[in-house]
């Protein structure tokens, strides 16, 4: 899988959250990140049709996903998950999974619940923990042919031992799935050791994409990060 993102540009009013990222994410688990604000979320939502640029291209495997509606390229495969929980509350595990699949018009796996780790699916998402409710959320995102799944900060809140339990996780979808999968992480650490490729977003710009270790190296990444730690 090849997600192909040229020249994109995004404005709300004077405010350009994309501007003019060119960008190409090949198979695998790859890294995005960048300070609060660079622009992250805002590509996560153009690609899934929540956000529309004022100009750019983005082609999957060749497709042009910008032509397709939102709800056209979920059932094509595109998936995502939100900065902001998605999970009803009242509703169990495994009714949360089938509503996901009946937007979708697929079946919903119940296997999926054993890959991401959460025992026993016939609790209501409300009385899971954090990092269960991260597991069934991430199970949503898998339902039916995932092609490119996009994480939003899937480990924001969770404890470092918690994170590292879900990224056990995440390293696996792409293999299991055949699917490439973007992961918006906060904790530089986590990205450098479960990411072979990352890329980095400042002030709607792309700063430098490449191989981890060596992108964590590049000055203008570090000076984007000064004040914050990156090791
Ligand atoms: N709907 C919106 N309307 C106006 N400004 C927005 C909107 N969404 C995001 N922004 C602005 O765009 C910039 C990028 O935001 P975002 O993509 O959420 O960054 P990140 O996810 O990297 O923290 C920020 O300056 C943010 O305030
Ligand atoms: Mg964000």
């Amino acid at each position: 899988m090849n997600l192909l993102i040229e020249d994109l540009r995004v404005r709300f009013g004077g405010v350009r959250p994309l501007d003019g990222v060119t960008l190409a994410f090949d198979s695998g688990l790859c890294g995005l990140i960048g300070p609060n604000g660079a622009g992250k979320t805002t590509l996560f939502n153009v690609l899934s049709g929540f956000v529309r640029p004022v100009s750019g291209r983005v082609t999957a495997d060749g497709a042009d996903l910008l032509a397709l509606p939102p709800h056209r390229r979920a059932r094509w495969g595109l998936r995502r998950t939100f900065q902001q929980e998605q999970v009803v509350a009242e509703l169990s595990a495994a009714d949360n999974l089938r509503l996901a699949a009946d937007h979708l018009g697929g079946p919903a796996d119940q296997g999926l619940f054993g890959f991401c780790g959460l025992d026993d699916p016939s609790r209501p998402a409300g009385a899971l923990t954090l990092l269960e409710r991260r597991r069934l959320e991430l199970a949503r995102a898998l339902v039916g042919v995932p092609r490119i799944v996009l994480l939003d900060e899937p480990a924001a809140g969770l404890s470092e031992a918690e994170s590292r339990a879900l990224a056990e996780v995440v390293v696996a979808v792409p293999d299991k799935f055949d699917a490439l999968v973007v992961l918006i992480e906060h904790d530089v650490a986590l990205v450098s050791e479960v990411c072979a490729t990352t890329a980095v977003l400042d002030f709607g710009r792309l700063l430098a994409a490449g191989p981890t270790a060596q992108v964590l190296a590049d000055d203008r990444v570090r000076a984007a990060y000064l004040g914050e730690e990156v090791t």
